[in-house]
C-alpha cells in the first residue's frame, strides 16, 4: 500500500475554501481532513456542518471529520447528513465510547477514536474490533502549525501492534506536525494515513507537496 495524505482544511485560506479543497482533490489528496473544535474540549473554535458540506461539494474524496468537541453525539446526524464519511471522536471526551461508535455506524458512517498525546493506548484496547480508524495525535489538539511530539512514534508502533494483534484493518492515522521531516518515521512505525495542514498549505506548491509527502513513504506490501 501507499500512504494516504489528508490535507487539513484548518490551514486553508477561508476566503477561497472551496477552491482550496478542490485544489487538494485535484492534487491527489486521498482524504480531506476537517477539524471541528468547540472552544471547550479544545480552547479554539473552528467550524461545523456548513464547512463539512462545503468540503463534500468541493471534493469526491473521503471527508474525514475530526471532532474535538465534548458531547460529540449531538452532531452525528447533522455531520453525516452534511457528507462526512468518517467521524472520529476523542476518547477523553466520551465516557461511553462503545455506544457512540455504534451510533456512528448505525448512521452508515465509518467510526474512529482519537487519542491525545497523554492518553494511553489502553483506552481503546477493549473496543478495537469496533474501530474503522485510530487517530494518534502527535500534538496537543487545538491548533495547526505546532511542533511534532517525538514520543508519538513509539505510540504509533504500539498502535500498529495492537491493530495487527486484533486482526483489525482499521486505518492508523497521525495528526499534528506532519511534514517532510516527520512523515517517514511515522510511516515506518506503521501509520498509513497522514493529516497535514501547515506542511501543505504553506508550501510554495501545495499540490506538489501532497506528492512529496507521499513519496517520502516507500510503498509497502
Ligand atoms: C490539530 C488538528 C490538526 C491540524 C494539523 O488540533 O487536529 O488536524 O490541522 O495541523 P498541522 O499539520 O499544521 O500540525
Ligand atoms: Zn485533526
Amino acid at each position: 500500500m501507499t500512504a494516504r495524505i489528508a490535507p487539513s482544511v484548518l490551514s486553508a485560506d477561508f476566503r477561497t475554501l472551496g477552491a482550496d479543497i478542490a485544489m487538494c482533490d485535484a492534487g491527489g489528496a486521498d482524504w480531506i481532513h476537517v477539524d471541528v473544535m468547540d472552544g471547550r474540549f479544545v480552547p479554539s473554535l473552528s467550524f461545523g456542518a456548513k464547512v463539512i458540506e462545503a468540503a463534500r461539494r468541493s471534493s469526491t474524496k473521503v471527508i474525514d471529520v475530526h471532532l474535538m468537541v465534548v458531547e460529540p453525539e449531538r452532531y452525528f446526524d447533522d455531520f453525516v447528513k452534511a457528507g462526512a464519511d468518517v467521524l472520529t471522536i476523542h476518547a477523553e471526551a466520551v465516557p461511553h465510547l462503545d455506544r457512540q461508535l455504534m451510533r456512528i455506524k448505525e448512521l452508515g458512517c465509518k467510526a474512529g477514536v482519537a487519542l491525545n498525546p497523554a492518553t494511553p493506548l489502553s483506552a481503546i484496547e477493549e473496543i478495537v474490533h469496533l474501530l474503522d480508524l485510530v487517530l494518534i495525535m502527535s500534538v496537543n489538539p487545538g491548533y495547526g502549525g505546532q511542533k511534532f511530539i517525538e514520543y508519538s512514534v513509539d505510540k504509533i508502533e504500539r498502535a500498529r501492534f495492537l491493530l495487527d494483534q486484533a486482526g483489525s484493518d482499521a486505518a492508523l492515522e497521525v495528526d499534528g506536525g506532519i511534514s517532510r521531516d516527520t512523515i517517514a518515521r511515522c510511516w515506518e512505525a506503521g501509520a498509513d494515513t497522514f493529516v497535514a495542514g501547515n506542511a501543505i498549505f504553506s508550501a510554495a506548491n501545495p499540490q506538489a507537496e501532497i506528492g512529496v509527502l507521499r513519496g517520502l513513504c516507500a510503498a509497502r506490501v
